[in-house]
């Protein structure tokens, strides 16, 4: 038996785009907010620095466009980086007028500095918890909304497609409980996929689960082969690792190799913050050379424990005391730049099924994300992705759909999801090569046939990271996100070139 649910929306992931798009389109019809987890499981309730706008002195959208696009490495569409940048000021005005605590300084909005900013330009607030503030202010919204009903504990399954059209999706709840939501659209705002990767900051639910289910309802991945390394995730053993934000660096801190010595200087004009690719590198680099890398923050611009609250208590809860010691850190899986491909108001290639946030790839981060700019996507286009989705009638049929599969085991799966990780941290990390790729490439698809139907997330990793290695196998060049040591360099017929994979297509 399954529970037919009929409504006007389908929102499924519970970060800063799925929340926003979900609290927006209220106003015109009922939505089901659909998410895996639980309310505060996301990456957007992670992110540390904060939201990235250009709103102080000195600042100009036309002075945030040039810093994403420098940074995106030649590989950013620009008409989405218009979208993004021009709407930074506003977004923020609204996160705040629902009520985002950001941090002030006076009258003025308190901005701190991050890697490849050319100036200080991220918004934050409760010091270091800004994602944590955004996601419960829009949480506290779509609670109070009579036209939002959440279903949260409950994964989708399947997309329903027919008729070339997606209008609906199935899922399951954790009491093993099988849905089928009917609706004018499905809006994926599902996440990332850090979890593919044995290192990561991302949350445990990013198991790349919208990539796939898009996937596998006709939709192309594009540009999957950038993965943003984050240069700082504390480094103890833990999943996920705590992160050590960019933020710190912007205060002053400075990384240092068990010499002592200030190393990035031997590697980027910009030092410490130089862009996060150049910097995952040069720590990578020193690893390799068989030095430890730390992060020296004991004399900072403001006091480390007041400045980043939430930092200091996860250091010290490790035994390490930021203002006395230096914080060991290593670089982790942190975002894609890829992601579902959409136009700027979050349409796929398959009408009635739209993508907002780090699932979707409008072009905005091309190689290599600017630092705080995903919050700022999530925002500004959950606002575009609502519209969009006004906009539909309601389609011809109502969906109908098949009974779901039922999640296997946790703990047998969590075995085969170690398996994943590990593969493509070694084969599709921070320092790829063909040969490498190619062997990962076979691994995955025999672990494809191994891995039991019934463990859906990791039937979602093995198609993502297919879908990664396919991609950083294409591009015969280095660039952003993307590092081949068998081609080292950045060349300059790759600019404008984008991989797409698309089932029945090329990769298969
Ligand atoms: C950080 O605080 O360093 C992460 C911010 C981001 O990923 O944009």
């Amino acid at each position: 038996m399954m529970e037919r649910i009929e409504t006007d929306f389908v929102v499924v992931g519970g970060g800063i785009a799925g929340l926003l798009t979900a609290w927006l389109l209220a106003r015109e019809g009922e939505v089901a907010l659909l998410s895996k987890a639980g309310s505060e499981e996301s990456n957007s309730f992670r992110a540390q620095g904060g939201i990235a706008a250009a709103v102080g002195e000195g600042d100009s959208p036309a002075l945030h466009r040039r810093d994403t696009l420098r940074t995106g490495v030649g590989l950013c569409d620009p008409g989405p980086v218009d979208v993004l940048v021009n709407a930074g000021a506003e977004t923020v005005d609204l996160l705040s007028r629902l009520g985002t605590p950001f941090d002030r300084k006076g009258e003025e909005w308190a901005l701190g500095r991050e890697g490849s900013h050319s100036v200080s330009r991220i918004l934050h607030a409760s010091g270091d918890a800004t994602g944590a503030a955004i996601t419960r202010t829009l949480l506290r919204r779509v609670t109070a909304h009579p036209r939002i009903q959440r279903y949260f504990h409950t994964r989708v399954t399947e997309l329903v497609v027919e008729e070339g059209e997606c209008t609906g999706a199935t899922a399951v709840d954790r009491r093993g409980a099988a849905w089928l939501f009917s609706a004018r659209c499905v809006i994926l705002a599902t996440g990332g996929c850090g979890q593919l990767y044995r290192y990561t900051t991302n949350d445990a639910v990013t198991t790349g689960d919208g990539f796939a289910l898009a996937y596998k309802a006709g939709a192309e991945l594009r540009d999957m082969e950038f993965i943003q390394f984050h240069p700082t995730a504390l480094a103890v053993k833990r999943n996920p690792m705590f992160l050590v934000s960019e933020a710190v660096r912007g205060e002053g801190a400075t990384l240092v190799n068990d010499t002592g010595e200030s190393f990035m200087a031997r590697y980027h004009e910009w030092r410490d913050l130089a862009p996060r690719d150049e910097v995952s590198r040069a720590i990578y680099r020193e690893m390799q050379e068989g030095r430890r890398v730390f992060l020296d923050a004991r004399s900072l611009k403001s006091s480390f424990c007041e400045r980043f609250p939430s930092i200091y208590r996860a250091c010290l809860s490790h035994g390490v005391d930021p203002e006395k010691e230096w914080i060991p850190v290593t670089p982790a899986a942190h975002f894609i730049m890829g992601g579902v491909q959409t136009d700027s108001c979050g349409r796929t290639r398959v009408p009635r099924l739209l993508a907002v946030g780090e699932v979707a790839c409008t072009g905005v981060h091309g190689a290599n994300r600017l630092a705080s700019n995903s919050l700022l996507e999530g925002a500004v286009f959950a606002q575009r992705v609502a519209k969009e989705a006004a906009r539909l009638s309601p389609p011809h049929r109502k969906a109908g759909g098949r009974k779901p599969l039922i999640p296997g085991d946790s703990q047998e799966e969590e075995k085969w999801k170690k398996i994943i990780r590990r593969l493509m941290w070694e084969r599709a990390g921070i320092v790829r090569n063909g040969e490498s790729l190619r062997e990962g490439l076979e691994q995955l698809s025999a672990l494809r046939e191994q891995v039991p139907e019934r463990f859906l997330e990791c039937h979602n990793m093995l198609i993502v990271s297919q879908a990664i290695i396919q991609s950083a196998l294409w591009r015969e060049e280095s660039r952003g996100g993307h590092y081949r040591a068998d081609f080292p360099e950045k060349l300059r017929k790759w600019v404008d070139q984008h991989y797409q994979v698309q089932r029945g297509r090329r990769d298969e």
